[in-house]
């Protein structure tokens, strides 16, 4: 008998850990809450909020459920997994103390530095005449962080020290990110090529995952506004899972060695966020779940039993993991309402999502979807859909997701035509 699991989330990152959760061996159900559209052809959703501890864990009581897989970060810090462990409910995810390496990016840095593994110079502080004096030590561009989760709002690069000093006003006088804004995080500015390296930990141990690259600008060529990620493509071309094993002593274990020492050992995804430098990869971040898009992009790839995995890394034996790859590529394209990362419409009928999917070595997974009181397909997010393909390598993914991707048309639907485009 396989495993009832239950996805909490309801984003495209979560269909498609459902969708391949579904398609493992070891798992016999799959419940999502919230979910989404895309969810609820897998299996039952539930409208409870996925922030609240006891919400979620007396869902998985009555679903009878074996592991729970936490996808958004929010849930990890609300402590969702520490309410389910307290119930002995085997929980992916970090605990609400692990996931500070997300919900705090000035202890970020600290565990960083203190594991020795490598990033830029920082400052964290609550006081504006210290975040000032940083500025100016480390030069443009500037970097200012706010120190907590601020729904993707809270980072500013800025060229002009008057606009940074306005981004440390903004957190510190105006208080514009409330409690998460207490504090800025003030970095030196590292240059180069974003990465994702993904590691599945059990506390002590870690699996890597193939990298992937990830697009964070809302037009083509990298212009315009941060938003959560306009698509994503792997392997990368000199940055594949071969080309990474070294991460795993150079970041990864030393990191949950720090995490286990300060009493929050870490079970769950560890996203490690590089940038490649001119002096090699540093770290720029991490997060506490699996990226959103990457993992539409990074799944389809995976041959092996994902619930066996997140079942290995709730359990503590993820070193006896061996993971399984499909020798291909897959490129993900983001379709996002007009507007968006700014204000968008919601409500706005979608078409052409079922001859997207019929495409061969086509996923399309839902994110920011609803179906209206007559029963139609209608945008209810930024990020709406997301458009993945496979193919034997990357120029042929990338064709086929951007086919499939034409196939699908709202009121002001936006995409980037440069995803995967490698010159
Ligand atoms: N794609 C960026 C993130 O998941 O944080």
């Amino acid at each position: 008998m396989g495993r009832n699991v239950l996805v909490v989330g309801g984003g495209g990152r979560e269909h498609a850990l459902g969708w391949r959760l579904a398609t493992s061996p070891s798992v016999d159900r799959v419940v999502s809450a919230p979910g989404n559209p895309g969810l609820a052809q897998l299996g039952p959703v539930h409208a409870i909020d996925p922030t609240d501890p006891a919400a979620v864990a007396e869902l998985a009581e009555r679903e009878r459920i074996d592991l729970v897989v936490v996808g958004p970060e929010a849930p990890l810090v609300a402590g969702v997994v520490d309410e389910l462990q307290g119930r002995d409910i085997a929980a992916f995810g970090p605990t609400a103390a692990g996931a500070r390496i997300e919900g705090s990016k000035a202890f970020a840095k600290d565990v960083m530095t203190a594991a020795g593994a490598p990033t830029g110079g920082a400052v964290a502080t609550g006081v504006r005449a210290e975040a000032f004096a940083a500025l100016e030590r480390f030069g443009a561009p500037y970097v200012v962080k706010a120190d907590g989760l601020a729904g993707g709002k809270g980072v500013r690069i800025c060229t002009e020290l008057s606009e940074a000093r306005e981004a440390v006003d903004d957190a510190l006088v105006r208080r514009v990110f409330g409690a998460a804004g207490a504090e800025v995080v003030i970095e030196e500015f590292l240059d180069g090529p974003e990465r994702s390296v993904f590691g599945v930990c059990d506390g002590e141990e870690v699996v890597l995952l193939a990298p992937a690259q990830d697009y964070k600008r809302a037009l083509d060529g990298d212009r315009g506004l941060n938003t959560g990620g306009m698509g994503a493509f792997t392997p990368v071309p000199g940055f594949a899972l071969e080309d990474v094993t070294y991460l795993e002593d150079l970041v990864f274990r030393p990191v949950l060695r720090e995490l286990a020492a300060r009493g929050a050992p870490y079970r769950g995804l560890l996203y490690a966020g590089l940038v490649e430098t001119a002096a090699g990869p540093k770290l720029l971040e991490f997060n506490a779940r699996f990226g959103d898009p990457e993992t539409q992009a990074i799944l389809p790839r995976l041959a092996s039993d994902l619930g066996e995995l997140l079942w290995a890394s709730a359990t503590g034996s993820v070193r006896d993991a061996e993971l399984a790859w499909h020798d291909t590529a897959a490129v993900t394209v983001v379709l996002a309402s007009g507007g968006y990362p700014g204000s968008y419409p919601t409500g706005l009928p979608i078409s052409g999502v079922p001859a997207a999917n019929s495409h061969p070595d086509v996923e399309v997974f839902h994110a920011g979807t609803a179906i209206d009181a007559d029963g139609a397909l209608v945008t209810a997010g930024g990020r709406v859909l997301n458009v993945t393909a496979t193919g034997p390598e990357l120029a042929t993914a990338r064709s086929r997701a951007y086919a499939a991707a034409d196939e699908i048309a709202w009121d002001g639907v936006q995409r980037r035509g440069d995803i995967a485009r490698l010159e």
